[in-house]
């Protein structure tokens, strides 16, 4: 069945980023020139999704209004023959209809967040993506999990995949590793963990910010209790369907960029800038520069 939707949880505070996120959201971080959440629009467009579900939270309203049209910036830039402005303006308009935009009311955790669009997504499979997250690569990563779920039975459940240092597990959910599948880069899941405690963990292998659910998760974030940090975890829920449906972690190709740490964000930047040819010489003698003084 098509992935028609996807949801973007985007109410958090960003406490990692402060002072930045005070007053403006962590997801209109800006990556060269773009904010984060443009990314992950753009990377679930690119995999064919029609449907961009945004939780969102209080202070959030600048996201909403990153994807509405201008019109005083749009008059502005054709009064004054601004083309590829307009240009680089009318590609990231999403379709008119083709977004939704709910809230979260208190900071119940990342569960609560997916549980809060299930009137919007309604009885179908549909991708979470943490805008947090970002992978350089073309395919995206939503793209590669969309083709392998292609390859798996109907109300099969993926998760993207990475494998970190072993001393790092206890920051990320975990999931053990099943049954390889014959297509290489995906296993059976076989138990997951949302940041175990350290030297605790099954695997190296954390949940990156991509999913692809079956909607029968909704039911059982409804009552889902809380767990780890006292909010209420999708890896927990997830754990929960895990009984009756199946699991696969997916190994993407691309580059993953936590953008919600500092070092993070500075790393994205860089990575982003050089491969933007206009961009790429003028970054790499300034770095030189730096370096060398
Ligand atoms: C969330 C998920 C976690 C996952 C992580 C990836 O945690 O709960 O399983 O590994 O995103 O970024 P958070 O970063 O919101 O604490």
């Amino acid at each position: 069945m098509k992935i028609r939707k996807a949801v973007f949880p985007v109410a958090g505070l960003g406490t990692r980023v402060l002072p930045a996120t005070k007053a403006m959201p962590k997801e209109m971080l800006t990556i060269v020139d773009k904010p984060l959440i443009q990314y992950v629009y753009d990377e679930a467009k690119e995999a064919g999704i029609e449907h961009f579900v945004f939780v969102t939270g209080r202070n959030k309203g600048v996201i909403e209004d990153h994807f509405d049209r201008m019109f005083e910036l749009d008059a502005t830039l054709a009064a004054r023959g601004k083309k590829a402005e307009m240009e680089v303006l009318a590609q990231n308009q999403p379709e008119a209809g083709a977004v939704s935009f709910t809230r979260q009311q208190a900071p119940h955790g990342l569960g609560h967040a997916v549980w809060c669009a299930r009137d919007i997504v309604g009885d179908e499979p549909f991708a979470v993506v943490l805008p947090d997250e970002l992978v350089l690569n073309t395919p995206g990563c939503l793209a590669q999990m969309i083709a392998a779920a292609e390859q798996l039975p109907e109300k099969s459940n993926l998760i993207a995949v990475e494998a970190v240092p072993e001393h790092l597990t206890h920051q990320y959910g975990i999931c053990g590793v099943g049954q390889r599948h014959s297509c290489g880069n995906m296993f059976e899941v076989a138990g997951m963990v949302e940041k175990p405690p350290k030297g605790t963990a099954p695997s190296n292998f954390s949940i990156t910010g991509r999913y692809i659910l079956q909607p029968e998760i909704f039911k059982i974030l409804e009552n889902q209790e809380r767990g780890a940090g006292g909010e209420i975890q999708l890896t927990d829920a997830m754990i929960a369907l895990a009984r009756t449906q199946k699991f696969y972690g997916v190994e993407f190709e691309g580059e993953r960029h936590d953008c919600g740490s500092k070092a993070g964000f500075l790393r994205a930047n860089i990575a982003f800038g050089m491969k933007r040819a206009e961009l790429r010489d003028g970054l790499i003698a300034e770095m030189k520069r730096y370096l060398e003084s």
